[in-house]
């Protein structure tokens, strides 16, 4: 190439207009929202960045394919397009298709799990967690220790633990009846998995006579990480990686609102002829018919074009270097993160950049609440609020405490990431005087979505 600078690769055909706010009237939205940025209205953020999932823009290619959407109950043009794509890029039998991604996992669940078993995973998202412990089974995270370290820099920082692996399943017979691992690993910071721990973890699984599923929500993401940093694999296509990865599984389970590149959808793609029968069967029962499982005959249009489009390597390099061209200004304005760069988003690290402010008064909580007040972004806290709620209604700190900033795919433009870099360095020079917050109500369970908080000095927040 002639040329560096990596553009997004499309133009704009539709606009929606984001709306400036003024200071005021920020600190009045996030007040009648309790401090909680889950509970503002989107039209009182300028730069959403809460979520990667079923926030992204589609292409005219998408539009197209949802006017030539199938509505028929069963065996719907739709769905059989939408079986050629993802069978032709995960290679797996039996495809079925499902509203998102937690759905796929629960009838995963429902079809595989029984009380006391052990499902590892080198980290499960929330939802795959939730769904494993509904079946009375324990969810079990075997990252790489470098996994945790925020500072410390390592191409494949998702990778699982295969040591740890092997002895779950030696000191476990009959008891793990499913390996999964999560690409990208969305819980440690958006961070990849090398081809060569997939084939690892599937060596395993394959010795001990265990399945092994891949969480594929974002695994375009993850084939090019493999082509920009894993050996043998330069200049791969995507779609070949992506397919080399599906081969060494015998299912996955898909949010198609992540590298689908749709708005909803998702699916469960396995092998197994008598696991299919199963999982069809409760599908009836939850979601619909195997041939549309949730979703209109528009949205499996929508996926089926988007698949492919989230492979693109042009689209992907301009995807991962949006994130990495971030990241890269802060590491040089000292903003401490998770490093590298995770694929779909920017993990601040609040523990290290707000020492002053214990774990339980929630660091990333009060920063995420600053991003707001400063520059009308909205991001997401990853640490005590989400995870320190214990079971028996006490409290525990967790390991990190983080705020993710996730990029909606296609969305945002290299103008509208310069801003954020601005509130972000304006933030630091605000960091020492951050307070913290203190929770005012609480749900039982999943606090984050729905609690109330007050900043611990009253009105006082930075
Ligand atoms: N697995 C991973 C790795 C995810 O990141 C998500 C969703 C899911 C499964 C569940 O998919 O939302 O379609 O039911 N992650 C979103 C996020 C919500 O913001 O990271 P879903």
């Amino acid at each position: 190439m002639k040329f560096k600078t990596i553009i997004e690769p499309f133009r704009i055909k539709t606009v929606e207009p984001i709306r400036q706010t003024t200071e005021a009237q920020r600190v009045e939205a996030l007040g009648d929202a309790h401090y909680n940025v889950f509970k503002l209205k989107a039209e009182d953020v300028l730069i959403d960045l809460l979520t990667d999932s079923g926030t992204g823009a589609m292409s005219v290619y998408q539009w197209a394919g949802m006017m030539k959407g199938d509505e028929s109950y069963a065996g719907a043009r739709s769905f059989l397009a939408f079986e050629r794509a993802v069978h032709d890029i995960t290679g797996f039998t039996h495809v079925i298709p499902t509203h998102q991604g937690r759905a796929a996992e629960h009838i995963l669940s429902s079809a595989m799990l029984k009380p006391g078993d052990i499902v590892p995973n080198n980290t499960h998202f929330d939802t795959t967690r939730g769904n494993i412990e509904h079946r009375g089974a324990i969810a079990l995270n075997v990252p790489i220790a470098e996994g945790h370290q925020p500072q410390v820099l390592h191409p494949f920082k998702g990778n699982m633990d295969l040591e740890a692996l092997e002895r779950v399943l030696r000191d476990n017979p009959g008891r793990v009846p499913l390996v999964m691992t999560t690409v990208t690993n969305n819980s440690e910071g958006g961070q990849p998995v090398s081809m060569e721990n997939i084939r690892g973890t599937s060596a395993l699984a394959r010795k001990y006579g265990v399945p092994f599923f891949i969480d594929a929500c974002r695994f375009a993401e993850n084939s090019w990480f493999i082509r920009t940093r894993e050996p043998g694999f330069e200049g791969r296509a995507p779609i070949d990686i992506a397919r080399e990865m599906f081969a060494l599984a015998d299912g996955c389970t898909m949010s198609a609102k992540k590298d689908g590149m749709a708005n909803i959808g998702g699916f469960l793609a396995m092998n197994d002829d008598a696991l299919a029968a199963r999982c069809r069967n409760s599908l009836i029962l939850t979601e619909g018919f195997p041939t549309y499982g949730g979703l209109a005959g528009y949205d499996l249009e929508a996926i089926a074009v988007g698949l492919y489009e989230a492979l693109d390597p042009d689209y992907l390099a301009y995807r991962i270097r949006f994130v990495e061209y971030m990241a890269e200004k802060m590491v040089a304005a000292g903003i401490p993160m998770v490093r590298p760069a995770g694929g779909h988003a920017l993990y601040l690290d609040a523990r290290a950049w707000l020492p002053h402010i214990p774990p339980l008064e929630y660091p990333g909580w009060a920063l995420s609440c600053v991003l707001y007040l400063e520059g009308g972004i909205r991001a997401c806290e990853i640490g005590s609020v989400m995870f320190g709620q214990q079971p028996d209604g006490s409290e525990k700190a967790s390991d990190l405490e983080l705020v993710r900033l996730a990029f909606p795919r296609r969305v945002y433009t290299q103008s509208h990431m310069d801003y954020v870099c601005e509130v972000l360095l304006h933030v630091n020079t605000l960091a020492p005087r951050i307070r913290g917050m203190r929770i005012v109500e609480q749900p039982p369970a999943l606090r984050h979505f729905t609690a109330k908080f007050a900043p611990l000095v009253p009105g006082v927040i930075a």
